[in-house]
């Protein structure tokens, strides 16, 4: 039910307006990430009266299918039906969502989805949170997660000289650009810091699968043709030693 009123505007604006009227609390508006257009969505809870957006919830989705019994799961007596994905992989929808709900709103902000430590809550407030919540992380480690938490939080600030949340967030929205506004045309070459890499080969084949073959192995050490490399970033993904950056 929740999902569904929260994939119609119009819908979300009318119950916010009655929930509002109905209470002098302060009106938390939580959020599906199961739409075309989220920011749509959050600004029909502002027009409903809503104080604050918390987003996400679960993303929907079919965890795997039992290929044996050839039926979804949860299989539960022989049926299934769709449910919600949550954790640490939809921790970049979530980050997304939240980015296009300050587009559309001023509403102060509640980032979920996939937080399981300080850098993760970091990465929310930076995009505009004030308040991060975790759900699946204290879900399989328990709350002892959150003193680490907290301590990490307070050590980033410490290191960054920020005394207060407000001090940071929203940093990393305010370089959120549309893709037509961002400078290209400029090539950037892959360096490998050599040193560093085991010559697994993975980014080698990477850039031959996926890429453009600019890279080869020589002595057991990835080697760039900058002539071929377009600066895709496929192999950097693909090393598993963080040995490739772009300049
Ligand atoms: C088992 C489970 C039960 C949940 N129940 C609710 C619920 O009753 N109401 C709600 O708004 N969200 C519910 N959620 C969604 C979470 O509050 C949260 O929005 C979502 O899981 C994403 O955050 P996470 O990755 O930290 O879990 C539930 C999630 C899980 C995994």
């Amino acid at each position: 039910m929740g999902m569904f009123i929260g994939q119609n505007a119009a819908l979300v604006q009318t119950i916010t307006q009655g929930v509002k009227a109905a209470t002098g609390l302060p009106l938390i508006v939580k959020l599906t990430p199961n739409v075309t257009d989220i920011g749509t969505i959050a600004a029909a809870a502002a027009a409903g009266g809503a104080d604050a957006i918390a987003a996400i919830n679960t993303v929907a989705s079919i965890p795997a299918v039992d290929i044996d019994a050839e039926v979804p799961l949860p299989n539960v007596h022989g049926k299934s039906t769709p449910g919600g994905l949550s954790g640490a992989a939809i921790r970049p929808i979530a980050l997304r969502c939240l980015a296009d709900i300050g587009k559309a709103t001023q509403l102060p902000l509640s980032g979920i989805g996939g937080i399981a430590d300080w850098h993760s809550a970091v990465e929310f407030l930076l995009l505009g949170a004030t308040t991060v919540q975790l759900g699946t992380a204290v879900m399989f480690q328990g709350f002892k997660l959150i003193d680490p938490l907290c301590k990490g939080l307070s050590n980033y600030m410490t290191q960054k000289g920020y005394d207060r949340i407000e001090d940071f967030c929203g940093h990393a929205f305010a370089h959120l650009e549309a893709h037509s506004d961002l400078r290209t045309g400029e090539t950037l070459c892959v360096r490998i810091a050599a040193s560093v890499c085991t010559g697994c080969g993975r980014c080698v084949t990477a850039c031959e699968s996926g890429g453009f073959a600019a890279l080869r192995l020589v002595k057991k050490k990835a080697v760039a043709d900058p002539q071929r490399c377009d600066g895709c970033g496929l192999c950097a993904l693909a090393c598993p030693e963080k040995a490739i950056r772009y300049a």
